[in-house]
């Protein structure tokens, strides 16, 4: 598959048809991981693979109601939740080095791009989520101090087709020279 053609074909996949994910499979998505770049080649993300139907209705029962992506943590034969150790990315010997805190963010946002492709060069269905209660899932977890959970993100064969939400023209955020031009 074509690297466009997967960043423009992948979408957020919210209903799933149950069939299983094979360990195979789960290697592939996360030597996807493995090879996202990242602050100093730090490499501070954790996934934790999560198919116990109880575990998974804990998580589902972190996400709010009216979370669209709620029903796919249970629909979802797999969920995977992404954290990161602290004060890696960005940092040198407990410093951070810039006005940022938040470079695990960045980092995790790299590897979780080339999770959601490398899942769907495999005609698998992912959907990222991010609002959920954060500290119910850490005690779910077992996450100990040192170490945040991110986002989850259920993992299975898409049981549809979403249409693609409409993007900004590349004109709207592309400035040249100057900001804002
Ligand atoms: C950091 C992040 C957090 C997100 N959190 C949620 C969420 O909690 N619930 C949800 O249904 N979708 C969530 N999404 C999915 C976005 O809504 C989705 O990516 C966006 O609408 C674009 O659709 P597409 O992924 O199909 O291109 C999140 C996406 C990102 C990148």
């Amino acid at each position: 598959m074509d690297v466009l053609e997967a960043i423009k074909g992948r979408r957020s996949i919210r209903r799933f048809t149950g069939q299983e994910v094979t360990g195979g499979q789960l290697a592939q998505i996360l030597e996807a991981v493995r090879w996202a770049p990242s602050w100093g080649n730090s490499q501070c993300w954790e996934v934790i693979v999560v198919r116990d139907r109880q575990t998974r209705q804990q998580l589902h029962d972190a996400l709010s109601p009216k979370n669209p992506a709620g029903p796919a943590v249970m629909a979802a034969p797999v969920v995977l939740v992404l954290g990161a150790a602290m004060q890696k990315s960005g940092h040198y010997k407990g410093e951070r080095l810039t006005r940022f805190t938040e470079w695990f963010m960045y980092d995790l946002g790299l590897a979780t791009q080339n999770l959601c492709l490398a899942a769907h060069r495999l005609g698998l269905g992912t959907v990222i989520a991010g609002a959920f209660d954060h500290d119910r899932v850490r005690e779910i977890l077992a996450v100990p101090a040192g170490y945040e959970v991110v986002t989850l993100i259920p993992l299975g064969y898409p049981d549809h087709e979403p249409a693609a939400p409409k993007r900004k023209e590349a004109a709207a955020f592309t400035h040249y020279e100057r900001f804002p031009g």
